[in-house]
């Protein structure tokens, strides 16, 4: 069984991106093979500065190598270095309906809110981005795509494209599933909405103490104070939090003690706090001594890449040879 997936290299990645994705795909790896890039030809339908997606890449990389991403189990490479999902999205394009893009939620969302102020940033790339997609999904006869709920419907769009071909031009792709993790509870932001980049609420993986302190610090609270029993503890956004970061005794025990009464909620964030600084210690070294060893980071993703390309060329020539080309 092979599973694939695609980060997009779009910056600090934060707690609900750990929970709710990283982790689960990095525990994937014992269960088949894993296939994992880095999307950086999809990054660059919104973002144009060079640097960042220089930097956004080694840091998407850095971070999934320190939270547990084992090369010796899983092929982790960057998108551009298999540069044959480009061809396959042209074969791929000439058999898309523009209807079936048309109707994506995730490209309408994108364009109405440019729209107003940046037409000029609804580029074609942006439109044909799930083609591209799909091609991701295609090379490499994958069977698995866990994804989010946001892209579940491009992973139907691949289905229907592969089918399409494969109706008009004989077998050719294998046509995958999507695994979408419902179980995986939505992390709550420091203002209780869904933690988002774009709304500000983010607690970072890797973020600076004192910044994040700061911010777990000044998470808003009603104003009940310390000795009022608290019927509702496990509604509180830092109990929640806790839940999430510490072990379950202890967050079991805070989430009590606020029940009970006479936990004041700037102790309960500064033991947040800590139980998160805690919980990514690991992690944090295991970055840091990636961060000066970046020989070693650049070699696990050229050799994730020569390995993938093997699998994309194969697949290629099959469509090739398939439509007529070859
Ligand atoms: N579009 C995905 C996202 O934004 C990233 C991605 C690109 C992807 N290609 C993929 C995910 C192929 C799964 C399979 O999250």
């Amino acid at each position: 069984m092979r599973i694939l997936s695609g980060i997009q290299p779009s910056g600090t990645l934060h707690l609900g991106n750990y929970f709710g994705m990283m982790r689960p795909s990095i525990e994937l790896q014992d269960q088949g093979e894993a296939y994992y890039f880095i999307a950086n030809y999809h990054s660059m339908t919104s973002l144009t500065d060079p640097e960042q997606r220089r930097r956004n890449s080694l840091d998407v990389a850095l971070d999934f190598l320190a939270c547990g991403l084992d090369p010796k189990k899983s092929v982790f490479w960057k998108q551009s270095d298999v540069p044959e999902v480009t061809e396959l999205t042209w074969l791929l394009s000439t058999v898309t309906p523009m209807g079936l893009l048309e109707k994506c939620t995730s490209y309408k969302d994108k364009k109405s809110r440019l729209a107003n102020d940046d037409l000029e940033r609804v580029n074609h790339g942006l439109f044909a981005y799930p083609v591209l997609m799909a091609a991701d999904i295609l090379i490499f006869d994958s069977n698995i795509v866990p994804v989010g709920k946001d892209q579940k419907q491009h992973v139907e769009v691949t289905r229907d494209i592969a089918i399409k071909f494969n109706h008009l031009y004989g077998q050719t792709f294998v046509i995958p599933e999507p695994r979408i993790k419902e179980e995986v509870a939505v992390v709550p932001g420091t203002d209780g909405q869904k933690m988002s980049k774009s709304y500000g609420n983010s607690i970072d993986l890797f973020g600076d103490e004192k910044v994040i302190r700061k911010k777990i610090m000044g998470i808003v609270m009603d104003s009940r104070p310390p000795e009022e029993p608290k019927p509702d503890a496990e509604k509180n956004l830092a109990v929640r939090l806790l839940k999430l970061v510490a072990p379950a005794e202890l967050a079991g025990e805070l989430e009590q003690r606020l029940r009970a009464g006479g936990l004041g909620y700037g102790d309960l964030k500064k033991g947040l706090f800590e139980q998160y600084w805690n919980y990514l210690a690991p992690a944090r070294k295991r970055r840091a001594e990636l961060a000066a060893n970046l020989d070693y980071v650049h070699q696990v993703l050229r050799d994730g890449a020569a390995t993938a390309r093997a699998v994309a060329t194969r697949v290629l020539e099959r469509a090739k040879t398939a439509s007529g080309l070859n």
